[in-house]
C-alpha cells in the first residue's frame, strides 16, 4: 500500500536534526519566542531571502497578523476589498474576515491552479486594497500581470506561502516595483505543510521586506507576535 502522506519517511532524512532541536527547546525551559525562535528567524529569512522573518503560532495567525498590522498602520480600513484566490485553504479567508475586510473570490487557471491572473483586473472596485496569492501545491503563483495590477492600482500585495516553501519567480524584481531585497514581495506567510519540499519547524511565520515596512514589524513584533 502506498501511504497518502508519510510523514516519517519525509522526516527521517533530517530526523536527527529534528529531535536534536525539539530537545534543545525543551531542555532551554523556553517554549515562545526566546533565543530559539530568534535564530530560527534569521535562518528562515535567510533561505528565502527576506530580511525579516517574524515567528508565530501557526500560519493563520501570522496571516491574521499580516492584515492586523496593516489595520494599525492605517493602510487597511474596515470593508476593503482583498482578491484571493477562490480555491484557497479557509485560513486564508479567515485572515481576511477575522479583520473585518472583505474577500473577492477569483477562480483560478484551470492548467496551473494558482489564481487566474486575468480574471483579477475585473474584481478590481474602488474598494479594493490588495491581492493575496496563494502559491499552492508547492508552486509559484505570481506572475508579471499580477504584479504590474498592483503597481497600476496600488495595491498590497501579500504572499500566503503555506504551501511552497522556497517557491522563487524569474519575473519578481522586474515586475513589482516595491521589492527591495530577494524576495517577492511585502509581507508573505510561510507555513510548515506536508506538500511543501521540506520539513520545517517550528510552524507558522510571518515574512516583511523593505525597509518601508518596518513600522509594520514593529507593530506585528513587539505589539501582537504575542
Ligand atoms: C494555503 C494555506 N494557508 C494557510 C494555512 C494555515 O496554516 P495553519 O494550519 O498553521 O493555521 C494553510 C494550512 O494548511 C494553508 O494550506
Amino acid at each position: 500500500m502506498i501511504k497518502f502522506l508519510d510523514i516519517q519517511a519525509m522526516n527521517a532524512a533530517h530526523g536527527a536534526e529534528i529531535e536534536e532541536a525539539v530537545l534543545r527547546a525543551t531542555r532551554s525551559g523556553w517554549y515562545l519566542r526566546g533565543e530559539e525562535t530568534r535564530r530560527f528567524e534569521e535562518a528562515y529569512a535567510r533561505y528565502i531571502g527576506c530580511r525579516h522573518a517574524i515567528g508565530c503560532g501557526n500560519g493563520l495567525d501570522a496571516l491574521r497578523l499580516i492584515f492586523r498590522a496593516y489595520i494599525e498602520m492605517g493602510v487597511l480600513h474596515e470593508g476593503d476589498e482583498v482578491i484571493v484566490p477562490a480555491n484557497t485553504y479557509i485560513a486564508s479567508i479567515l485572515a481576511v474576515t477575522d479583520n473585518r475586510l472583505k474577500p473577492i473570490f477569483v477562480e483560478p487557471n484551470a492548467e496551473t491552479l494558482q489564481i487566474d491572473d486575468t480574471l483579477i483586473e475585473q474584481a478590481i472596485t474602488p474598494r479594493t486594497r490588495a491581492i493575496l496569492i496563494v502559491h499552492l501545491y508547492g508552486r509559484c503563483a505570481y506572475t508579471e500581470h499580477i504584479g504590474h495590477l498592483c503597481n497600476k492600482h496600488n495595491l498590497l500585495l501579500i504572499e500566503d506561502n503555506a504551501q511552497a516553501h522556497g517557491c522563487m519567480s524569474k519575473l519578481k524584481m522586474e515586475s513589482y516595483e516595491h521589492s527591495d531585497d530577494n524576495s517577492l514581495h511585502q509581507v508573505h506567510l510561510e507555513k510548515d505543510f506536508q506538500f511543501s519540499n521540506e520539513v520545517r519547524w517550528p510552524k507558522g511565520k510571518a515574512t516583511v521586506n523593505s525597509q518601508t515596512n518596518r513600522r509594520l514589524i514593529q507593530i506585528s513584533k513587539f505589539r501582537i507576535q504575542n
